[in-house]
């Protein structure tokens, strides 16, 4: 079995869908493929997606984005309920969100951890990957998940985040006697922000966004932890729409995101993103890294 990797399908653009439909059905018929969060908000498009990824993949393990906790036009009551129903579908669709052993037989088999998570923002608490941006704007007016997301709670004390690296401790507890695969749609490390080559006078001229700041909103140290308390040797991550691939204190770190249309053309995402990347093989090992880490 060979394992994938890919987040950020954002299918409500129709070329992503086509990119998704285009899967070979051939090609990946003993494999896994991780899906690393935000396919959609649209809870029919999310179930479209994980069904044609079954079509083409023997399984497919998957962490619900920060999209996926919108709640515009469907009908739940807050992000959490509709967080559980995810999880619901999933289960009755025998798609993976718990740890799975891949490969028992081979000489190289690996566990497959999903981790749930969410971002401490820097007024949150400890935690949060903040890093101070000149001219930012700390209200995150242009954040959609400021309007979409609804917690059943206070969000202050990153309670959400709390509350998803809660439901982590089963799988961090668990004892791994092969090496480990973990996953998350969040970052886990602040380094993770920037390519290795940061030029922050290139950052800046490139900067679509100067009062965005994704530092406040990207992920949450405590996930770090629970990723080197398992001894991971792997982390895939999304939610930033950046590609890279970097080992820091002994863990590999990957994000392989599609992203949209546009940021593939620009190259702030790879443009050759023709199908999820090859991270092991149960037969091999793991795989080398195949984009270059020259990207803002
Ligand atoms: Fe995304």
């Amino acid at each position: 079995m060979r394992i994938f990797a890919i987040s950020d399908l954002h299918v409500d653009n129709p070329q992503n869908r086509e990119w998704v439909r285009q899967l070979s059905r051939t090609d990946y018929r003993e494999d896994l493929v991780i899906v690393a969060g935000d396919i959609s908000d649209d809870v029919i498009r999310i179930q479209e997606v994980l069904r044609q990824l079954l079509e083409r993949f023997a399984r497919v393990a998957y962490v619900p984005g920060n999209h996926e906790m919108w709640i515009r036009k469907d009908c739940f009551s807050d992000s959490l309920q509709k967080f559980d129903r995810l999880l619901q579908l999933c289960q009755r669709m025998g798609i993976w969100t718990s740890p799975l052993l891949v490969g028992e037989q081979d000489a190289y088999p690996v566990w497959v951890v999903p981790l749930f998570s969410w971002y401490i923002k820097p007024e949150e608490g400890e935690g949060s990957l903040f890093l101070p941006k000149p001219g930012e704007d700390p209200t995150l007016r242009m954040w959609s998940d400021h309007y979409y997301v609804k917690w059943p709670f206070e969000a202050r004390n990153g309670a959400a985040a709390h509350y998803f690296l809660k439901l982590n401790e089963s799988a961090i507890e668990k004892e791994y006697r092969f090496p480990v695969i973990s996953f998350s749609h969040f970052l886990p490390r602040q380094e993770l922000i920037f390519p290795e080559n940061f030029d922050p006078e290139e950052a800046r001229k490139r900067d679509r966004y100067p009062t965005f700041n994704f530092s406040r909103v990207a992920g949450c140290r405590q996930l770090d932890r629970q990723i080197r308390l398992m001894g991971a040797k792997i982390h895939i991550y999304g939610h930033q729409h950046r590609n890279r691939d970097r080992i820091i204190q002994g863990v590999r770190y990957i994000s392989y995101c599609l992203g949209y249309p546009g940021e593939r053309e620009n190259h702030h995402i790879h443009p050759a993103v023709q199908t999820p990347l090859l991270i092991w093989d149960t037969r091999t090992g793991e795989a080398d890294s195949v984009f270059s880490q020259n990207q803002q």
